[in-house]
């Protein structure tokens, strides 16, 4: 392809004249509960899995299924012919999704996606995996296919890399990496898996915080107890693993873990001055999940607490009897799981470690605790000045009519990490997700003018990219 600006109102006039089929090909994969973290559906992973292959190899791929000791991973190859060098994109999303539940608070099942218009989105499609990943990996094979149909040909090499397993950590990643590095090696990764800044804002995410997780058994007494003939001099478990969690944070929102904040990168001034500039409301951001009070690092805006500071989160707690009516119970057992969000500096080793002593200095006499398996991922940050990202941001102006907000994120990628270390590859986050997506909740949903223009932009990003 030797003038790829003549090149790309022809592959958008394809994007615009062929909605109605890409929402038909969408709305297969999300039918597909493709739920990583339930062995009851691995077959509809390796289903999923299966469809994302088929429809690589339509586009014109060489795809393959590839099996794990987990969920199947998908690999695409396309590699463009043409003159001097070309440049080789890795990109990245996953087909697997969060479980659905609670299902009752569903207002339609969760894989029967559904299209309805939303007073503020427009028209949207509702249905678990619409935003998270999958409406989202797709813009990017629409933009594949529709570069395909129209010159015959993609501008740049790609290669697609789909897996099955990023809700539930990434386990099999690491490893499919360093036996397929040759494979999967490219220039620069792109993703699809953040959001925008909103709805009218296109954004390229420049850091994402890391993650640490663990899960802790508590044992008090050998047996559970009658709360009359042993209360009293018995220990509770519950009361022990509840008294150790409420003592995670002081007043002020710090975490108490000691050296939780050693090593820490902080964002530079000029990074912080343009979070200012960004004139994010606490009030405002707060409403729309129904609060009112920042409950973090006091000390800290809220764009520093969500993008550049760590948290420990107390994601469940089980234990003693919960079922109806009441039980004059002590339980023996009682566990947690809990997640901490990194930031530069940060090793989920050491948080873990450090978050082990934390408990074991706190266990009462009598006491003992069970650590299970624990793991994580580092924080990442890219260089924005790079070419890739200077070219990108580019090509989303041009589709949305204003530059590309540079953001960061408070959720995680694990193979964001694994890309730089194992690869040494940059990656390229641009997502069309909104802060109303849902993702992971009940009625997520994806509005289609992300679909669409979310194509558009992978469209026009490719074409840059190839003049690099
Ligand atoms: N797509 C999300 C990451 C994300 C969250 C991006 C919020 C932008 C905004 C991803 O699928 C996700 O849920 N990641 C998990 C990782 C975990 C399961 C290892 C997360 O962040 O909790
Ligand atoms: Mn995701
Ligand atoms: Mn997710």
């Amino acid at each position: 392809m030797t003038d790829n600006k003549q090149a790309i109102p022809g592959v958008l006039k394809a994007l615009d004249e062929n909605t109605e089929a890409a929402l038909a090909r969408l709305v297969e994969i999300l039918k597909i509960p493709s739920i990583s973290t339930d062995p009851a559906h691995n077959d509809d992973c390796a289903r999923a899995a299966d469809w994302c292959a088929a429809t690589l190899a339509d586009i014109g791929f060489e795809a393959s299924v590839r099996s794990t000791n987990g969920q199947p991973m998908v690999v695409g190859h396309y590699r463009a012919e043409g003159e001097g060098v070309i440049p080789h994109v890795l990109f990245y999303g996953h087909y697997d999704v969060q479980p659905a539940d609670p299902l009752e608070e569903w207002d339609s099942p969760p894989f029967e996606p559904r299209m309805a218009d939303d007073g503020t989105n427009g028209k949207i499609i509702v249905g678990r995996g619409t935003s998270d990943d999958k409406g989202q990996f797709m813009t990017f094979l629409e933009a594949c296919q529709a570069w395909k149909s129209v010159h015959g040909a993609l501008p740049v090499s790609v290669t697609v890399l789909l897996e099955g397993e990023e809700e539930s950590g990434s386990p099999s990643l690491g490893p499919f990496l360093d036996a397929n590095a040759e494979e999967l090696k490219a220039d620069l990764a792109l993703v699809c898996d953040t959001g925008q800044w909103d709805a009218a804002s296109p954004a390229i995410t420049t850091m994402l915080r890391g993650l640490a997780h663990a899960e802790i058994i508590i044992t008090g007494p050998s047996r559970d107890l009658h709360s009359g003939m042993y209360g009293g001099p018995a220990q509770n478990a519950i009361r022990v693993l509840t008294s150790i969690l409420g003592d995670l944070q002081d007043a002020e929102g710090r975490v108490k873990i000691p050296g939780f904040y050693d090593g820490i990168i902080a964002p530079t001034p000029e990074q912080l001055a343009q979070w200012v500039a960004l004139g994010v409301d606490d009030k405002t951001y707060l409403a729309a999940i129904g609060l009112e009070r920042m409950a973090g690092e006091q000390d800290h805006s809220l764009l520093e607490q969500l993008w550049s500071r760590p948290t420990a989160e107390i994601n469940g707690i089980i234990g003693g009897y919960t079922g109806p009516g009441s039980k004059t119970v002590i339980p023996s057992k009682a566990s947690s799981k809990l997640t901490f969000r990194l930031v530069p500096g940060q090793e989920p080793d050491k948080i873990i470690n450090g978050f082990k002593k934390f408990v074991s200095d706190r266990l009462p006499a009598d006491c003992s605790v069970e650590y299970l398996e624990s793991g994580g991922s580092l924080a990442v940050g890219f260089d924005v000045t790079a070419p890739a990202f200077r070219c990108t941001a580019e090509a989303l102006e041009e589709e949305w009519g204003k530059a590309p907000v540079l953001m960061g994120c408070g959720g995680s990628i694990p193979i964001v990490e694994s890309f730089q270390t194992k690869l040494g590859m940059d990656s390229l986050l641009v997502g069309f997700a909104l802060d109303d997506d849902r993702i992971h909740a009940p009625n997520e949903k994806y509005n289609l003018i992300s679909f669409h223009k979310g194509a558009r932009s992978w469209a026009r990003i490719l074409e840059k990219l190839a003049s690099l």
